[in-house]
């Protein structure tokens, strides 16, 4: 439920006096900040024009963080186009109304009856969720191919996972659906879980039978929370898969600056209110939120929910087209493959590189060098993002550059080798919470094998995680972690991210 008009002024300050209107566009001719003219449905998109409006026309003396005060002489123009939520979009006091009327419009749209914008991500708001189902010690039934995040949301929440794994796509290696029977044998053997979460669809793109999940976590009395972070569009177009809440799911977290034209940081947090309680939300989301949003965020939040409601079929239309086209084009080149299929999110394009024996990293170096930087490139892998706001011309770009690079690079075709973040077999020793908050020693890597992981260390992307706190450290996961490394792959979050030495849970003395 939406909060009251004031809820989130945290800070007993004198409200700022209200703002005239910022100067219209001329009639007849459309704003040229807001093209589409989406302000009419986006209250914090227009508080966003307003405001900005009032910098540019140097109408305001701010007294107020931020501290660059609308000056762009000192910082440059880094700062520009930045406005708080409080004291800019809205006052202090009040500023909590129109934030609460953007957020209702957005549960609207997608049909929950809660809804939170984030300015930190799908991170924030899977951490929020992770700390709204249940208390420290209880269990939930969770994919271990879930992203860092959500691991660390169990560390903050002190959960205790109950692993399911996804199948596999034997040709890829990379990662299917996570099957229902393994959720409710899951539940079953652990009647004393208090959710399930997955992420779907997952990170290349594969879908599960989301559905099926609800019916099954709902049967066990237990709320169905889904990572969606790629999946802001889904459910806006008859040929692209429902939503998460839309397959009855209670609770999903979505990036709006993925998958939608948003501002980087910005997701948002959907959920029913049946299983899950909405003043227990809101702490949980409160718990790790800033008290200063920025406003340009929030605002493309509600730029982005706007223009899905209004033109969402259109775009995502021509978004499926796109993505159908590039994925016959690219399945024409010699040894080169892409997902594709039911079980695949139809926006997603994931590149398949074994059969032409040229490397992801070599593509990626051309790519990068051709302004052309990829979401993912791994040695059998490549995933651009194309999004609603690509066309024609920026995607035939992308698959003609891409396609001249793999002949470049072109060389005897090889297996593919999956990323050890999709052949993770965990063995849970302690609680991730337990491992993270234990006390820890690093130690030669070699000598880690077999001992618990007190860090959580991942290749990035996908950002899931090979070792996590609480998980017996194998000799196949160093050696996958190894490999990643030696052939370039970022090796994230790691102590020592040369994977010399490894953080262990020390040994009792
Ligand atoms: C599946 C998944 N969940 C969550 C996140 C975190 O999203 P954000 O970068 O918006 O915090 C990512 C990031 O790539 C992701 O892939």
């Amino acid at each position: 439920m939406p909060l009251p008009a004031d809820h989130r002024a945290d800070d007993a300050q004198q409200a700022r006096p209200t703002r005239p209107a910022a100067p219209a566009a001329p009639a007849g001719l459309p704003d040229a900040r807001d093209p589409r003219g989406l302000r009419s449905d986006a209250p914090l998109l227009d508080a966003w024009l307003r405001f900005t409006a009032q910098a540019q026309a140097g109408a305001l003396t701010p007294m107020s963080v931020p501290g660059h005060k609308q000056r762009q002489d000192l910082t440059g123009a880094v700062v520009a186009g930045d406005a708080p939520m409080y004291t800019g979009l809205g006052t202090l006091k009040h500023g909590g109304a129109v934030l609460a009327d953007a957020e209702k419009r957005a549960a609207r749209l997608w049909g929950a009856d809660w809804c939170r914008f984030s300015v930190a991500g799908s991170t924030h708001g899977n951490q929020a969720l992770a700390l709204a189902v249940g208390s420290p010690g209880q269990e939930v039934v969770i994919a271990r191919s879930l992203h860092r995040s959500m691991l660390l949301g169990l560390v903050l929440a002190g959960l205790r996972p109950v692993w399911v794994l996804p199948e596999r796509d034997v040709a890829s290696g990379l990662p299917a659906a996570v099957p229902v029977d393994s959720v409710r044998t899951a539940l079953a053997s652990h009647p004393q879980a208090c959710a399930v979460f997955l992420g779907d669809p997952s990170y290349v793109g594969t879908i599960s039978d989301l559905a099926g999940h609800a019916r099954a976590a709902h049967e066990a009395g237990v709320p169905l929370v889904v990572d969606a972070a790629w999946a802001a569009h889904l459910g806006f177009h008859p040929d692209l898969p429902p939503h998460a809440i839309a397959a009855g799911a209670d609770a999903m977290v979505t990036s709006a600056h993925k998958a939608l034209p948003a501002f980087t940081q910005g997701a948002l947090v959907l959920a029913r209110t049946g299983l899950l309680d909405p003043a227990r939300l809101d702490r949980a989301f409160e718990a790790t939120n800033t008290t200063s949003p920025a406003g340009a965020i929030v605002a493309s939040i509600d730029a982005a929910r706007a223009l899905l409601a209004r033109d969402g079929v259109a775009l995502c239309g021509r978004l499926l087209r796109l993505v159908a086209d590039a994925r016959q084009r690219l399945a024409q080149v010699p040894g080169l493959g892409v997902l594709d299929g039911p079980g695949v999110e139809p926006t997603k394009l994931v590149v398949l590189l074994a059969g032409t024996g040229a490397h992801g990293h070599s593509i990626e170096a051309d790519l990068i060098a051709a302004g052309m930087p990829v979401e993912m490139a791994e040695p059998d892998t490549i995933i651009p993002v194309i999004t609603l706001a690509d066309d024609e011309a920026t995607v035939a770009r992308f698959t003609g550059t891409l396609i001249a690079a793999i002949e470049r690079h072109r060389g005897a075709p090889r297996r593919p080798v999956p990323s050890p973040a999709w052949t993770v077999t965990p063995q849970m020793a302690l609680a991730p919470r337990e491992a993270f908050f234990a006390p820890g020693e690093t130690v030669c890597a070699d000598d880690a094998v077999g001992r618990i992981s007190a860090e959580l260390v991942a290749p990035y992307p996908p950002g899931v995680p090979v070792l996590a706190p609480g998980e017996i450290i194998t000799a196949e996961a160093l050696a996958a972690l190894r490999l990643t490394h030696a052939d370039g792959g970022r090796i994230a979050y790691a102590a020592d991210p040369g994977l010399a030495t490894l953080q262990v849970v020390a040994t009792p003395a």
